[in-house]
């Protein structure tokens, strides 16, 4: 079985609840986060014993975090540790001051699109603003060449959903347009609202594992990576046909950070095993409460719920409901309510 050593290895902290969008597919559109809060440079530098030491660093999870009104202090700090890092944003508020911070520094970005024409992103991403993103990304590109860096490498990242699979291969030609070294990853839609269930892959997976296979075909003819989230269908299913998800290690070598200080062993978990205002994030990691949620992981005897039906891209199965239609749940992931 897995070990865990004497601190984490990565650290994903969402610096920000808030989202400056409402995509209609985000569990932000359907669901409150347990706070409304931010964290403040003040308030990162207690983390850093144990930041400055974890290997990479990802600096969001569930929410906008180019809405963290200390982003770029904190970003600053970051980039002393030496650690790879890497976050996902809609796009929308890469600045100049924020690309200056990123070029060079930043290892991996991800923009998230899904639609790509304007009529479409305005659909699925609830405002009119493609233009903005790929003006920002032109921008981005342009400090990259002025700086001769290749960070960030850049990847687009597209929720795959019946309505949309047969555009993933616009897709691939948004990363080609923008060198995106790092390609095309496509995220299998969880259902937040009743209105999207249909939407899900399981709603028919041989359409969507065939359109996806076309486009797969497609980047490949281009040389752009792209990566299904954990795999193909067929790949994730006889993946975690025995546990019902992936056998996983990740609360043995992550924590996963909130800006109101809730710790939780893993991006997916439902209940923090600490808050970091009131303890050490140190004896969090050696605690008993992370403790026990690592004992039940991989156990099918003694299953956690969280991990029964985890709802992690690289661990789920994307075809048994419970792990992908969270439309009629009143909690979600991290603490979140239904609104
Ligand atoms: C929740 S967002 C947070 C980071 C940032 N705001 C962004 O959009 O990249 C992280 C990723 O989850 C994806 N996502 C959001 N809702 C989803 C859903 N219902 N099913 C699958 N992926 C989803 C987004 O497309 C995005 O790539
Ligand atoms: S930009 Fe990201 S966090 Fe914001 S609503 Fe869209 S998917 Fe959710
Ligand atoms: S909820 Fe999923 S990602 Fe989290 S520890 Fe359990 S199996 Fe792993």
């Amino acid at each position: 079985m897995f070990t865990a050593g004497p601190h984490p290895l990565h650290v994903d902290i969402d610096l920000s609840t808030k989202c400056n969008l409402r995509c209609r597919f985000c569990h932000l559109s359907h669901f409150e986060p347990k706070e409304w809060t931010q964290i403040s440079l003040e308030q990162f530098a207690e983390l850093e014993p144990v930041l400055s030491r974890a290997k990479s660093i990802t600096l969001f999870s569930k929410y906008e975090p180019l809405t963290c009104r200390d982003f770029v202090p904190i970003f600053e700090r970051i980039a002393t540790f030496g650690a790879e890092t890497y976050f996902s944003t809609n796009g929308i508020l890469l600045t100049d001051e924020v690309i200056d911070a990123l070029v060079g520094r930043l290892t991996f970005l991800t923009v998230s699109v899904t639609g790509f024409t304007r009529e479409t992103y305005a659909r699925h991403m609830g405002q009119d603003r493609l233009d903005t993103v790929r003006d920002n990304l032109a921008r981005l590109n342009a400090a990259k060449a002025a700086r001769g860096t290749d960070l960030p490498k850049l990847r687009v990242s597209t929720v795959g959903m019946q309505e949309t699979v047969d555009d993933l291969t616009m897709a691939v030609d948004f990363a080609r347009d923008f060198a995106m070294a790092e390609g095309v990853q496509v995220t299998y839609l969880k259902a937040h609202g009743p209105e999207m269930v249909a939407d899900m892959p399981l709603a028919d997976p041989a359409r969507f594992a065939a359109s996806a296979a076309k486009a797969a075909e497609y980047a490949a003819s281009l040389g752009i990576k792209f990566d299904l989230q954990g795999g193909t269908i067929d790949e994730i299913e006889a993946a975690t046909a025995a546990l019902g998800h992936k056998m996983c290690d990740m609360p043995w070598r992550r924590l996963s950070l909130q800006p109101n200080g809730d710790v939780y062993p893993c991006p997916l978990s439902y209940q923090p095993v600490g808050n970091f205002f009131e303890e050490r994030l140190e004896d969090i990691w050696t605690g008993p409460r992370l403790a026990a949620f690592r004992a039940g992981v991989n156990d099918p005897e003694n299953m956690n719920p969280d991990c029964r039906d985890c709802s992690h891209c690289r661990h789920r199965s994307v075809l048994k409901p419970q792990a992908n239609d969270f439309s009629t749940a009143e909690t979600y992931v991290g603490g979140m309510r239904r609104k």
